[in-house]
């Protein structure tokens, strides 16, 4: 049974994470980091833009907004790495941390039609790199069980790409279609991976999360209240609570909901630079 487990309604609910007995979770457009602790839930204005948090090894989270890497933590907010050559015309959109703590994040056209965007990855030593170019709406990021694979999302594309990944590079190569959606209502946006390494898949749009298996099958799918499905990642005691966020566009979204699984999620990893 799938629970609706905030009561405040947000305008685009985005990037779920689950740490250490928390999630924490953004509102894109408010600019908002907000954590839910038991029932507990709580939210800080950041910045603008506020796309995507990751916890820190040093302590606090890392969070993409505005132009830049930010270090929240009880002592507030401290510029970690700003992009100097910005495009206006973009904003950050979903970032997630790999197994070696570098920080994935890509960026979106704000009028969500033009290939203004990219995939970039912030590395030891604080260094940018811009990994994929002529990207819409970058979006979704995981990485298999033994980080030889990572999965990739442009949402316009509708299609789940997947590069040959190397770890101890953190370089990507010869992208292939795992899966293609043309045929769903919807896009593909958020994504996280599960202990069997079949991907969940949130249908921005769609009202729905899809299980996709690591040879593209589409194995499951769970309905969601909302059209507007955002993304998913797993937490709770077992890490077998699936947690769904959603957008604000009719009665039933702009909430995060909870769904409990029989499959256990990854824990996520930690970044570090
Ligand atoms: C973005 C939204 C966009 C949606 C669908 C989300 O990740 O934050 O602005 O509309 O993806 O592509
Ligand atoms: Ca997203």
């Amino acid at each position: 049974m799938l629970k609706k487990i905030v009561n405040k309604k947000g305008i685009l609910y985005e990037g779920p994470v689950w740490f250490k007995d928390t999630l924490y979770f953004v509102d894109i457009l408010k600019g908002e980091v907000h954590t839910l602790r038991g029932d507990k839930h709580t939210w800080i204005k950041v910045g603008t833009y506020v796309s995507s948090l990751q916890p820190y090894k040093r302590g606090g989270l890392v969070v993409t907004a505005d132009k830049g890497f930010y270090h929240v933590s009880e002592e507030g907010v401290k510029t970690i790495y700003e992009v100097k050559e910005w495009d206006n015309r973009n904003r950050f959109n979903d970032g997630k941390c790999d197994a070696m703590g570098r920080y994935w994040v890509g960026t979106m056209n704000l009028e969500e039609k033009y290939p203004t965007g990219a995939l970039f990855v912030l590395d030891k030593g604080l260094i940018l790199r811009k990994v994929l170019e002529g990207i819409t709406i970058s979006n979704g990021l995981a990485w298999n069980l033994d980080n030889t694979k990572m999965y990739y999302i442009d949402s316009p594309t509708k299609k789940v790409f997947e590069f040959a990944f190397n770890l101890s590079t953190g370089e990507i190569r010869d992208r292939k279609i795992l899966v293609d959606l043309t045929r769903f209502q919807g896009v593909p946006d958020g994504m996280t991976i599960d202990s069997e390494g079949y991907l969940w898949v949130a249908i921005y749009g769609g009202g729905k999360v899809i299980r996709v298996s690591p040879k593209g099958e589409i194995v499951g799918e769970i309905k969601v209240p909302a059209s507007h499905t955002t993304s998913v990642t797993f937490g709770g005691n077992d890490m077998r609570t699936l947690f769904i966020t959603t957008a604000n566009d009719e009665a039933e979204g702009g909430y995060v909901y909870a769904v409990e699984t029989d499959i256990k999620g990854v824990e996520s990893f930690e970044c570090e630079f």
